[in-house]
């Protein structure tokens, strides 16, 4: 009895450090109070490799939806990905991002998201992180973590800087991007 209940908790144990993804951020149930709302339409045309235009996934598109809440750190999610198909590819802890960059430019990612969930139609990722935050890439010169230090006053202090997107083997710099300037309050 007493041995049984001991293994059943270390079996429990195992299988929630095996269920554990990699720390991106802490993970929390939707909250629904946010300081800011943005509604990104990310497309393949808007994907750069440095400047250069690198087109993405022909036809595809992702709704990358976010609310910013300042006091708790927190970013909440819900990505919508259509017609993004085949395996996931970056350096990162995954290969969904917001990354620090103007549009046409590119720029280090400093959030990284689970990876949206589907087919090869449609793809679904919805949830928040709190931070402190990591991606998984390092900054060549500081060796420092990309989302180490980033905080979600950073973001929202300048959403027009920071653009969403998702790689692919098929399309390693971004099958969609998107730049996070619709915002609205
Ligand atoms: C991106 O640019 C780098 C440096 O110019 C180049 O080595 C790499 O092949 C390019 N990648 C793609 C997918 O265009
Ligand atoms: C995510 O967005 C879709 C529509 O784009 C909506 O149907 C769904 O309810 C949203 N999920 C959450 C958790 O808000
Ligand atoms: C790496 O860090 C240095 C110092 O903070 C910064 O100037 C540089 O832009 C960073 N490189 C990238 C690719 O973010």
């Amino acid at each position: 009895m007493h041995l049984s209940s001991t293994i059943l908790a270390l079996l429990t144990t195992i299988s929630l450090i095996a269920a554990t993804p990699q720390y991106y951020g802490h993970r929390l149930p939707f909250v629904y109070e946010f300081d800011k709302v943005i509604e990104v339409k990310a497309v393949p045309l808007e994907v750069r490799n440095g400047t250069t235009p690198v087109p993405g996934e022909p036809g595809a598109y992702g709704l990358f939806n976010f609310g910013l809440n300042i006091a708790e750190d927190t970013i909440c999610f819900n990505i919508t990905l259509f017609g993004v198909s085949g395996a996931y590819k970056s350096p990162a802890l995954t290969a969904t991002h917001i990354h620090e960059a103007a549009r046409g430019a590119s720029g280090p990612p400093r959030l990284a998201f689970p990876n949206p969930v589907g087919d090869d139609h449609r793809r679904v990722s919805a949830g928040c992180l709190k931070g402190p935050f990591l991606t998984g890439v390092k900054n060549m010169t500081t060796g420092i973590d990309t989302g180490e230090g980033f905080t979600i006053k950073k973001l929202a202090m300048g959403i027009e800087g920071f653009f969403a997107d998702t790689h692919t083997e098929a399309f390693p710099v971004g099958a969609v991007r998107g730049q996070l300037d619709g915002g609205s309050c």
